[in-house]
């Protein structure tokens, strides 16, 4: 048979990563990339042997020996590009955050709906061996009945560099919380196997970017903006359907011990655990007994493949069903819509239809 075309629309520094792991699928060829950037898209297309390069994505999207195209651009372009991928019917992995606010995503969400290609959020960290296997040790009732998730991403000093577009809200749509935070909030949601929110509490804070403070080293577009009006810390708490909450702390700047924490904890009736800890904590025997399981076997992992680009490319082989569905990326992105307005009201928000 045939290998699936891919096009990759972005040649920044995940798609260095990202490349990679498209090209271990042995049913896929990378053939095309577009970048406005020409020297980050012949870097990559160096890198990856990619023989058609294109200086915009309407381009590529023309080309129609590319079957499936991965978007990973600032965030302003990704419901725009995914619309334009959509339209000239190409199948469909956007990196997150899904859009800039839930009117882009639904926008995008219609018209995926209205074709028959395969349009995914790629959520990286659901394929993570340890999500894989909390996901399994929730399903098989290990935990009891779990009613609360305590999930946190929190950097001491990893803001993508001042003056990109990262740090920029016109073109970011957010910080800590849309570049990290939206990470560790789907993780928890699928763990927990409930996206259905129906209030959110939040808060954000800039206080190390604005001052020039707390830069990291991630991304490779150039700094092109005065100023940094986007939140490096964020935090709430999210009330979901059926009496469960979960806690979300987000940071890119923290004056915290460690350089890099980062979780999702769920407590149940019958087991707590650390997903990314990979342990699970019980009652033991006798009172006041404890018992910690690290590394908790489980007896197979739902994908054990590990690569959200693999389910991706076996969704439109036929062979898979696909991880991340259109309904919980917008529930999440309605949650992270619902922090920023609850900083804005400084109120709870109701996510309830
Ligand atoms: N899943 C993850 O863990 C993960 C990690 C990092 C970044 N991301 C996401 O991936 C996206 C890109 O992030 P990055 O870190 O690679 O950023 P980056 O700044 O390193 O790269 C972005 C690239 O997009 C290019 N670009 C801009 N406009 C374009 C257009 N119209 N057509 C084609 N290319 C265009 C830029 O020239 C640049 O090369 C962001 O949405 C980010 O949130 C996801």
């Amino acid at each position: 048979m045939a290998k699936l075309r891919f096009g990759i629309v972005g040649a920044g520094m995940i798609s260095r990563i990202s490349c990679r792991d498209i090209a271990a699928h042995p049913e896929v060829e990378i053939v095309a990339a577009a970048d406005p950037s020409g020297e980050r898209l012949e870097d990559l297309a160096s890198r990856y042997g990619i023989s058609r390069t294109y200086a915009d994505a309407a381009a590529l999207f023309e080309d129609a020996e590319v079957d499936a195209v991965y978007i990973a651009v600032p965030n302003a372009l990704h419901a725009e590009i995914a619309l334009q991928a959509l339209a000239a019917n190409k199948h469909t992995i956007l990196d997150k955050p899904f859009a800039m606010n839930i009117t882009q995503a639904q926008s995008v969400a219609e018209a995926a709906r209205a074709t028959d290609r395969v349009f995914m959020v790629g959520m990286n960290q659901r394929f993570e061996r340890t999500t894989q296997k909390m996901k399994k040790l929730v399903q098989s009732g290990a935990l009891g009945d779990v009613y609360h998730a305590k999930a946190y991403w929190r950097r001491r000093s990893g803001i993508p560099r001042l003056g990109s577009w990262f740090t920029h809200r016109e073109v970011s749509g957010g910080g800590a919380l849309l570049d990290i935070g939206v990470h560790m909030l789907d993780a928890a949601l699928y763990m927990m196997g409930n996206f259905r929110p129906v209030a959110v509490t939040g808060a954000t804070y800039t206080r190390f970017g604005n001052r020039g403070l707390g830069e990291g080293g991630w991304g490779a577009s150039e700094r092109e903006f005065e100023g940094f009006d986007v939140d490096d810390f964020a935090t709430a708490l999210i009330r979901l359907e059926g009496d469960v909450t979960v806690t979300l702390d987000a940071s890119w700047a923290l004056l915290q011990e460690d350089s890099n924490r980062m979780d999702v904890e769920l407590y149940g009736t019958e087991a707590g655990g650390a997903a990314y800890g990979d342990r699970l904590v019980k009652m033991g025997e006798g009172p006041g007994e404890y018992v910690v399981i690290q590394s908790p076997s489980v007896p197979e992992l739902i994908y054990p493949h590990m690569s959200r680009f693999h389910n991706f490319i076996n969704t439109i082989l036929g062979t898979e069903q696909p991880c991340v569905t259109l309904d919980e990326s917008l529930a999440v992105q309605r949650i992270l819509d619902g922090i920023y307005e609850s900083q804005r009201t400084g109120s709870e928000v109701s996510l309830q239809d």
